[in-house]
């Protein structure tokens, strides 16, 4: 039954009910009609200025773009007639006429729409070529620390423009001269260094705004993606994480509409930093006062040891608001089985800057989840756990992650038994050194600061001659099966969820 306050239109000889005033694009694509668009992005005001979009319209004297023109009720629209298909043909042409056609060294080739458009609704060899020669405009022109600019690649599409200005609220790009000799500059007065400017590259359609970053590091077609959460702040933006041979090359927004939208920061972008440097590869013990890489049998023993001599009121346990509740579970569990009777503290990295678009100044994707996983019980700060380890009451700490206090605020030593996936202070000044998986390598929960729960699985497992670090529950189960502490064993899918 047709339902009130619709209309019906027939695209392409099949009928759809859609919302008054949607456009023909939006109503396309719901119902799975693919139209080729450049210049339109669905959080971006209309510009309408490719032309790619086109479709015929029955009674329109012309095509109409369907990004742009609303249905009306018995509307008939095809998407894929004769006329459609020949003006594609001919805006592609036109769009290649100065284009440089530079693929093979295009970061954006194999990801491209250009190239996808030509390959699907072109494939003919231009007639202009022999007619005119191709006109050379600014290549490899900076614009700012991470993003590089090629005007003979740019379509004018004026995505870039428009995000600076809807998105970020500043008029950062402008354009400059007309007709085929117009390009992208940065607007007079500004420069194009904000949080937000690796999204520019994310959003340009063709190869014109490339990441400095990323810049001939990888072809795409050799990286592989998997579907995580961004480790930088506590917003927790639903990513693609991009990677090969075990590391990750970029990280990439995923459509989280109650987080993030479609988009991510400049941090979210480079994350993939906290997973490829200062990793700790091996276990190691503190001999005459410097860390030796051991086996993991001399680790286990030695962290045995200090936990079994130690009073378990002085043991403090220091969960991490970068890790996932699964892993800081994994630390509450060893708390109990070992009966530690002393403080809890949630360690993590140094506020930084916010914003009202995404980034939140708390710079751990899960502060919130690691206090849930405290279960009510009382948690402390770093001021605190200086204190208590300077005024002799605490003699250990058995950590999670290498956020925490420098040597030198401490006048007097604590053991540290850590396990961490990256150098840190923590772990640096520790007696024990367990390496622990990276945020790309677990698979488990995060809480982000308004309280959503979002889970993800691991991106990056087995490459070769690469092994993951064990995950922190196997490493904690191995310790206590070796040392003959009677715990419960859990794995990454029961921790979190027997912990609530
Ligand atoms: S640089 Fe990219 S996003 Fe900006 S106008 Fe050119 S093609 Fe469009
Ligand atoms: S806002 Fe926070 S969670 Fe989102 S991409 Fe930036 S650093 Fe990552
Ligand atoms: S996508 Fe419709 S005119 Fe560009």
């Amino acid at each position: 039954m047709r339902q009130m306050n619709t209309v019906k239109v027939t695209i392409n000889g099949i009928q759809f009910e859609a919302e008054p005033n949607t456009t023909i694009l939006k109503v396309a694509s719901a119902n799975g009609i693919s139209i080729p668009t450049f210049c339109y992005h669905p959080n971006l005001s209309i510009a309408a200025n490719c032309r790619m979009c086109l479709v015929e319209v029955e009674g329109a004297p012309k095509l109409l773009p369907a990004c742009q023109t609303e249905i009306r009720d018995g509307m008939k629209i095809w998407t894929e007639s004769e006329k459609v298909k020949s003006w594609r043909k001919q805006n592609l042409e036109f769009i290649l006429l100065h284009h440089p056609i530079d693929c093979p060294i295009c970061d954006a080739a194999g990801d491209c729409k250009l190239q996808n458009f030509y390959n699907e609704y072109d494939w003919e060899k231009s007639r202009l070529w022999s007619f005119t020669d191709k006109l050379h405009k600014s290549k490899r022109k900076i614009l700012g620390p991470n993003v590089i600019y090629d005007a003979e690649r740019c379509i004018l599409c004026t995505l870039c423009i428009r995000f600076c200005k809807e998105i970020y609220g500043q008029h950062l790009l402008d354009s400059r001269n007309r007709g085929n000799r117009r390009e992208i500059i940065v607007a007079e007065g500004e420069t194009l260094d904000f949080p937000y400017s690796l999204m520019l590259t994310e959003i340009c359609p063709v190869g014109a705004l490339t990441n400095r970053h990323f810049r001939f590091k990888k072809r795409c077609w050799f990286l592989s993606s998997s579907p995580g959460i961004c480790p930088g702040c506590a917003t927790g933006c639903a990513t693609i994480v991009d990677h090969d041979e075990g590391i990750i090359f970029r990280l990439r927004p995923r459509q989280d509409i109650e987080v993030n939208g479609p988009w991510l920061c400049d941090d979210g972008v480079l994350a993939g930093e906290l997973h490829n440097t200062e990793r700790i590869s091996s276990p190691a013990i503190l001999v005459n006062g410097e860390q030796k890489p051991v086996s993991m049998e001399m680790a286990i023993q030695k962290a045995g040891e200090i936990l079994k001599q130690t009073p378990s009121e002085k043991i403090g346990v220091v969960l991490s608001a970068g890790c996932t509740c699964e892993e800081n579970s994994a630390l509450m569990n060893a708390r109990e089985a070992l009966n530690i009777t002393g403080p809890i503290f949630i360690e993590g990295r140094p506020e930084g800057e916010e914003d009202n678009i995404l980034r939140n100044k708390d710079k751990n994707p899960n502060k919130r989840g690691a206090k849930l996983v405290a279960q009510g019980k009382e948690t402390l700060e770093r001021k605190d756990l200086i204190e208590l380890v300077n005024a002799g009451k605490i003699d250990v700490l058995l950590c999670l992650g290498s956020d925490g206090p420098d040597k030198d605020d401490f006048h007097r030593n604590a053991s540290i038994i850590s396990l961490s996936s990256r150098r840190g202070n923590l772990s640096n000044n520790a007696s024990v050194v367990f390496p622990a998986p990276s945020y790309a390598e677990t698979k488990g929960t995060y809480i982000n600061f308004k309280g959503m729960e979002r889970k993800f699985d691991i991106s990056i497992k087995s490459w070769g001659s690469y092994k993951p670090p064990l995950q922190v529950w196997e490493t904690l189960n191995i310790l206590f099966e070796k040392t003959g502490i009677t715990a419960k064993k859990f794995s990454g899918d029961n921790l979190w969820v027997s912990a609530r």
